[in-house]
């Protein structure tokens, strides 16, 4: 399938406009930044990796009833998906202190948290994502109360299945950030409704995964705080995943 206009150039992946109306085409490419841009490399081969683990992950969480935009996977760079409106906000779970969160509180990483610890930051790379109260949310018309519920409960329960997917793979998943978005849905009579979907990707671009038998980082943090390897983490991740890294194009 040939990509259609482009719709926006995000710092991971590219959009394009899909070939039937309301969808859209992600390009995953290997470009990698960290600290809102300041930091900027490519891991090479990271976008066919991060394409079919998120081909995955949006599968099996479809399975337990977690609707999500993700249509179908078309290419070793590109996935199909529906096109919804996007809700500015990064929805951050954590299962372990770690990067920022040690940073700001002054909490050593690897302190296991009591229960899962849910955060927004408001996604505007102009203000450095910051973080953000549920009633600012609310009050400044980000999202309205009754869509963080239910945003809440999705991540919840996406925590607890992920949690077990990756522990079945020996990673720990110690937090990660999700998106989502309203999808249009036409209504009896014409009338116009919307549900909240999952949205962008899942992967170790946006995820911590640290291996259980030698604590080693398995995700993007090996880019951000220059520890090298990170293809082979990545290559490391899809294989436990059962993932075949074949591919179709470079
Ligand atoms: P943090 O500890 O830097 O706040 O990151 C928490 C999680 O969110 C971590 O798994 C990485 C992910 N993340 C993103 O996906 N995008 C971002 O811009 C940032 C800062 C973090």
């Amino acid at each position: 399938m040939s990509a259609g206009e482009k719709l926006y150039e995000g710092k991971a992946k590219t959009l394009f406009k899909g070939e039937e109306p309301g969808t859209i085409i992600q390009y995953f490419k290997d470009d990698a930044t960290a600290f809102n841009n300041v930091k900027k490399g490519t891991i090479s081969g990271k976008g066919i990796i991060n394409n079919k683990i998120t081909e995955l992950v949006m599968h099996r969480l479809e399975t337990i009833g977690i609707p999500t935009h993700f249509i179908e996977r078309i290419s070793d760079r590109e996935q199909l998906v529906e096109e919804a409106e996007i809700i500015p906000l990064e929805v951050i779970i954590r299962n372990i202190a770690a990067g920022s969160m040690s940073k700001k509180f002054g909490v050593e990483e690897g302190i296991r948290l009591p229960f899962p610890v849910l955060e927004y930051s408001l996604k505007n790379d102009d203000l450095g994502d910051p973080l953000i109260a549920e009633n600012h949310i609310i009050a400044l018309g980000f999202a309205e109360e009754e869509e963080l519920l239910e945003i809440e409960e999705m991540a919840y329960q996406i925590n607890d299945y992920l949690r077990g997917m990756f522990a079945g793979i020996g990673l720990e998943l110690v937090d990660f950030k999700l998106e989502f978005g309203r999808l249009k849905i036409e209504e009896d009579e014409g009338e116009e409704g919307y549900f909240i979907v999952l949205a962008d990707e899942f992967s170790p671009d946006n995820c911590r995964l640290w291996d259980m038998e030698t604590g080693e980082k398995m995700d993007k943090d090996r880019f951000r705080r220059d520890l090298g390897g990170e293809v082979e983490a990545y290559q490391e991740v899809a294989l436990r995943l059962g993932i075949s890294l074949e591919t179709e194009d470079k």
